[in-house]
């Protein structure tokens, strides 16, 4: 048995579906405070916090569970400057009580989501994981502490670990079973498709002065399919007697602001007006990854990460 957590958010749904398509089974804990019931998609669901002891004790004692994989945080950058403390609560404090619980009841194997935001004020492209660390805000920051907690798991307690550093999740059960629903919603992509559908007025472009072809930002964005399926060889490799290691996980192609909303014109046909408004402060002009670690290591291989793959997905679930 796999415990899930955050497996009514937008990833972890999507990773239990492709997890039950492969043949496991898994518990879901997960507080709906940012996700929704309806995506859950195992029977087994358990409403509460990953900081609660008493429901972890719980969960421990009823299921023999092989590997946790750890989705749920708070997880906007924006948000997380204005409130460090309730940020370091969720994903730190109430981290390191699930991995205490985990090293308690002998679980060996942890799946851990960490981003792209650790690696802060790059220097160089494409990003692999010997870039050196510096997160700008208290979202990476907090991912930052339970990495290193990880490690020190590893070394006193055998608590092996894989942590996956996600580039930008994007797209959708191409089935239609689940959608991204984040409220509010900070994403480019499903941003852009709101415009399209009349839900928003326009689209910002925040800074079209970048050095980059067209003056917009460039992100790397990877199929939450293609995401859910390295998960699933991290907990292969792990349960094969791999090692505790770092992989990033992105498509390794850049997309500019301006090349995301033609792709999202092309597909959804709609409207899509665009103001340009003023830089934000803390977005680098282009961020792109290397996943050749993961590739290599893990054998994994995205399939699901081309651009208008990806919106149209996006796409047909808001439809
Ligand atoms: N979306 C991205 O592009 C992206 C990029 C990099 C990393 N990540 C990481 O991936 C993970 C999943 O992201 P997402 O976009 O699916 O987010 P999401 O908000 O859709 O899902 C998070 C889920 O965790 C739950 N949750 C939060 N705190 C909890 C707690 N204390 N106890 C129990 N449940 C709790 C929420 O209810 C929600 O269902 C997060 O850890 C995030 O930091 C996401």
């Amino acid at each position: 048995m796999i415990l899930l957590t955050g497996g009514a958010g937008y990833i972890g749904s999507h990773c239990v579906k492709r997890l039950m398509e492969n043949g496991y089974e898994v518990v879901v804990l997960d507080n709906l405070s940012r996700g929704f019931r309806d995506a859950v998609l195992t029977p087994h669901f358990v409403e509460g916090n990953i900081g609660d002891r008493s429901i972890l004790e719980s969960i421990f004692s009823k299921y023999k569970i092989d590997a946790v994989m750890h989705f749920s945080a708070f997880a906007c950058v924006g948000e997380s400057v204005e409130q460090p403390a309730e940020y370091y609560e969720n994903n730190v404090a109430q981290t390191l009580t699930l991995l205490t619980a985990c090293k308690d009841f002998g679980v060996k194997n942890f799946i851990f989501s960490s981003t792209c935001a650790t690696y802060g004020d790059v220097k160089k492209i494409p990003i692999d994981e010997t870039t050196p660390i510096g997160p700008l805000n208290p979202y990476g920051h907090s991912k930052r502490m339970v990495e290193l907690i990880l490690q020190d798991f590893d070394t006193a307690y055998g608590l092996k670990h894989c942590i996956f550093r996600y580039f930008n999740a994007a797209g959708c059960d191409p089935e239609g079973m689940l959608s991204e629903r984040h409220d509010p919603e900070t994403h480019l992509i499903p941003i852009v498709l709101q415009v399209a559908k009349g839900q928003r007025e326009n689209i910002k472009l925040f800074g079209t002065d970048y050095p980059t072809p067209d003056g917009t930002c460039i992100r790397d964005y990877i199929h939450v399919n293609d995401l859910s399926d390295a998960h699933i060889l991290g907990l292969k490799n792990l349960l094969n007697g791999g090692q505790s290691d770092i992989f990033n996980l992105g498509s390794e192609n850049g997309f500019s602001v301006r090349e995301v909303i033609d792709i999202c014109r092309e597909v959804s046909g709609g409207e899509i007006p665009e103001v340009e408004v003023e830089r934000r402060p803390g977005d680098a002009p282009k961020l792109v990854a290397d996943s050749t670690k993961a590739k290599t290591i893990l054998g994994w291989t995205p399939k699901s990460s081309n651009l208008k793959y990806i919106v149209e997905t996006a796409w047909n679930s808001m439809s």
